[in-house]
């Protein structure tokens, strides 16, 4: 405990008058502001409070509301760990509590409390939270592998042969929606209007409100449905788990799940592709084998999480965190975006972090996500997908030009524009494969850890149905077993 060091809600000079003043002005001194002009480069910014302050830094959110901002990676790990001492509970927020918050408040969807396992402690957590895991421990991940593969197939159809697509509006923002309806039994629901309503919401546009209620009641409908004649799926688990969630709670937490899914894998998808696309390196250990798609995904989490921050932990108690004194009230920003470049931990960026598997991005401690496998497998099965299909994809737009419409909460790149060779349609229930349209691509293979491409023959054209090559004897390449193709097919159909 360093008593020397001010709390967030003294009046000490240094931090200008008490938060909420009128007189409060921003200078030099004073806690900076993570909104408006100071925050053009949310990234900079972290960085100057880290040297400023070190790894827990004094900030102000929107309206000049306080709030802690945890940088290093060991202070953020403490703190999501540490139940006894840190709650989600915003209910026990000082500038809440006091009405400094006002229920306009920009940020107040983050904040607000709500009836869900992730503003829920103790007992009431650990309810909620069993019945969403149960839930989730019911999920075949082999027919869910299929399904992201087959609409994975679909997508990339619906811009082949054309030679140029929008990796965010026409990929990364579809897949999650469409791998998720499937999980919570609604595929029927999975559409361009749900897709645009849940970014739309997201956005927080004059239209969100709308948009929210649009997804809202495709979840009450299943939510009914699914109570009076249980299926098969996560929806039927959830309510019929001994935990005996109301309606109401069931539906909070498919919203919980819908958007937290949505939000982050798309993210995750158009960073993981935005880094194979621009960074060279990262393409060649693709195309080379020394990196493996998952781990292309892992070295994203590190470097872009797709929530670079989590609102809120609020101290339960009078603690010290980082060498900063914290009061009972105060609240803390969870995040993982500055956490996992904490020096501390990675002196040099540049370097790999291939293997390790620590950083932020899916939180820790009893809130840690636990959707991590399906965000990864979503992020897995449709970059390897893309690429098998697109080998020769390229950026279609200077790097420069690249623009992200950011907030605290997360980073989201607004389009990725490609082109490539235009290619045929292919059949959604097969395995994915290279196939040109004119002439054979001779080229380099640009795609990921393919080693066997060689030995894949070209396929006849057929763009409707094409069929599964066969083993060529004598081709070069790797001698696969007998059977392979077939087991490969039953594989990729999840039989
Ligand atoms: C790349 C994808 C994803 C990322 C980066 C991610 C990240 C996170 C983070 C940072 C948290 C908050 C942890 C905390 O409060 O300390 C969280 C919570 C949560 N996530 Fe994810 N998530 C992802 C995908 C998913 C998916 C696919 C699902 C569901 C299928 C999901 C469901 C949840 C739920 C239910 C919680 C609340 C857990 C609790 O409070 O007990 N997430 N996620």
């Amino acid at each position: 405990m360093t008593s020397e060091s001010p709390s967030l809600s003294d009046t000490d000079p240094a931090f200008g008058p008490p938060p909420g003043c009128p007189a409060h002005g921003i200078g030099p001194g004073v806690p900076h502001r993570l909104y408006g002009p100071d925050a053009a480069d949310l990234g900079d910014l972290y960085e100057r409070l880290r040297e400023e302050h070190g790894a827990v830094a004094p900030a102000l959110l929107h309206e000049d509301v306080p709030m802690w901002v945890v940088l290093g990676h060991a202070e953020n790990l403490h703190m999501v760990r540490s139940s006894s001492v840190y709650t989600r509970d915003s209910r026990l927020w000082t500038p809440l509590a006091q009405g400094m918050v006002k229920p306009d408040h920009p940020l107040m969807p983050h904040i607000a409390w709500q009836p869900i396992c992730s503003h829920a402690e103790g007992d009431e957590h650990q309810r909620l939270r069993a019945a969403v895991t149960a839930a989730m421990a019911t999920i075949d991940h082999r027919s869910m592998r299929r399904h992201i593969g087959r609409y994975t197939q679909g997508l990339v159809n619906s811009f082949c042969e054309r030679g140029r697509a929008d990796l965010v509006s026409q990929f990364a923002e579809h897949l999650p929606m469409a791998v998720m309806c499937e999980i919570l039994g609604m595929s029927e629901e999975y559409n361009d209007r749900m897709v645009q309503a849940a970014r739309d919401a997201l956005k927080g546009t004059e239209t969100a409100i709308q948009s929210h209620a649009y997804v809202m009641d495709a979840l009450s409908r299943l939510t009914t449905r699914r109570r009076a004649r249980p299926e098969d799926d996560f929806t039927s688990h959830l309510i019929t788990h001994p935990a005996g969630l109301t309606d109401d709670e069931v539906r909070e937490h498919l919203r919980l799940v819908l958007f937290a899914a949505y939000e982050a894998t798309a993210n995750l998808l158009a960073n993981a592709l935005r880094m194979v696309l621009t960074e060279p390196g990262f393409r060649a250990q693709l195309s080379g084998g020394q990196m493996t798609v998952p781990e292309a995904i892992e070295q994203s989490l590190w470097d872009e999480p797709p929530f670079s921050t989590v609102l809120g932990y609020f101290a339960k108690q009078d603690t010290e965190l980082g060498g900063q004194r914290i009061r009972k009230g105060d609240g803390l920003l969870f995040a993982p975006a500055p956490g996992n470049l904490d020096p501390r931990i990675r002196p040099d960026l540049s370097a790999s972090m291939q293997g390790n598997r620590s950083h932020l991005a899916f939180g820790g401690g009893p809130h840690e996500c636990p959707g991590q496998d399906i965000g990864r497998a979503i992020a897995d099965v449709g970059v390897d997908a893309l690429l098998m299909r697109l080998p020769d994809v390229q950026l279609n737009c200077a790097e420069g030009e690249l623009r992200w419409r950011s907030s605290i909460a997360s980073r989201h790149l607004v389009s990725l524009p490609v082109r490539f060779e235009p290619k045929p349609q292919q059949d959604v229930d097969l395995p994915p494969r290279p196939m040109a349209v004119s002439a054979p691509h001779s080229g380099r293979q640009a795609g990921p850890r393919r080693t066997d491409q060689a030995a894949t023959p070209q396929p006849r054209p057929t763009p409707a149905r094409p069929v599964l090559p066969e083993p060529l004897p004598a081709a070069p390449g790797p001698v696969r077993p007998r059977g392979f193709w077939r087991r490969l097919l039953h594989w990729w159909r999840g039989e």
